[in-house]
């Protein structure tokens, strides 16, 4: 047991190729963006206290046994202490974040890989990356129903990843083999992932064939993107991500906002744009040179942009 203060972090990611044909066994490719960031602080309490979660962003303090049930911290920590077959310490964690809240942007699974970190640790765990993922899937699981795992997997290994769900071998770490910049353009709208997941099912269970057939084209997609990744020819992933786009809005989860940034992405010079994450609104993706980012950032604010962050990958 830790006797001070101890804190971890943890990224967001984007997702660049193949959300929701994930869910259906689809590859996907997410990196991680470690621009925005989650972190929890686990501080020493008097004995006898137990533990406190504290959500500073949303001014929520609970201790752990009087949380709510479905409290995503508190899922968080309870699996923790099982999977470590400890009971809970005396101490406060404290939890904060600049990722934006249903933006796309992994900001659950980011709270919850820190939370589990920092707790792990302050008890005198180290946990690997693996066994961090697979219990921010299980903290995903309760929130989201069937997640597909691509958010735990990118946010706890912290690098690129080409995520297959289920895959045998695990995630694949993805080689850059040349840098590449992204925007990461935050449309102020809400993206409720569970809902939009559900909406994919409905589609697909009245159309299955051809909900398939989508998820295929996109999978083919994210497919050829890896390649292009990992040899270096990045001007063939703008041309994807518009195709990857195109493919989103035939099932169903583009909306409006999200096509008037990818537009405003394009004409400000982006090679190509997508939404990002589970749709509806939450972020879009952008692939841009560098020397385009500052005017493609001022054209997207006065689109009506709420947040527009740049990245790079490599
Ligand atoms: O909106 P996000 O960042 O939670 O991403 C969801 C990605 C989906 O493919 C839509 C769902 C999933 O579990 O993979």
């Amino acid at each position: 047991m830790s006797s001070g203060l101890v804190e971890s972090s943890a990224p967001g990611k984007v997702i660049l190729f193949g959300e929701h044909a994930v869910v259906y066994g689809q590859p996907a490719i997410a990196v991680p963006v470690s621009e925005v960031v989650a972190t929890a602080t686990v501080e020493p309490a008097p004995t006898g206290s137990g533990l406190t979660l504290v959500a500073a962003d949303l001014g929520h303090r609970f201790t752990l046994s009087g949380a709510p049930r479905h409290d995503p911290l508190a899922v968080a920590a309870r699996l923790t202490l099982d999977y470590l077959s400890a009971s809970a310490p005396d101490a406060t964690i404290i939890v904060r974040s600049s990722i934006p809240i249903a933006g796309g942007l992994g900001s659950g699974a980011a709270v919850s890989t820190a939370l589990v970190r920092a707790l792990a640790s302050f008890i005198g765990h180290s946990l690997s990356r693996g066994e961090v993922s697979r219990l921010v899937f299980e903290v995903e699981k309760v929130h989201h129903g069937t997640p597909s795992g691509i958010d735990n997997t990118v946010i706890a290994y912290e690098q690129p990843v080409y995520f297959e769900r289920g895959a045998p071998s695990g995630p694949e770490r993805l080689s850059v083999a040349a840098p590449f910049t992204l925007l990461i353009i935050d449309s102020g709208l809400p993206s409720p992932t569970k809902q939009l997941v559900s909406r994919v099912r409905d589609r697909w269970l009245r159309d299955p064939e051809g909900s398939a057939a989508l998820f295929r084209q996109i999978g083919d997609i994210a497919r050829e993107a890896r390649h292009h990744i990992e040899t270096g020819a990045v001007d063939a992933l703008g041309p994807l991500m518009d195709k990857n786009h195109t493919l989103l809005i035939e099932l169903g989860v583009s909306s409006p906002t999200l096509n008037r940034l990818v537009d405003v992405a394009r004409d400000a010079g982006a090679s190509g744009a997508k939404l990002s994450g589970a749709g509806h609104g939450g972020s879009v993706v952008a692939l841009i040179q560098a020397e385009k980012i500052d005017a493609a950032i001022a054209s997207l604010r006065r689109a009506g942009a709420a947040r527009v962050i740049h990245t790079t990958v490599e």
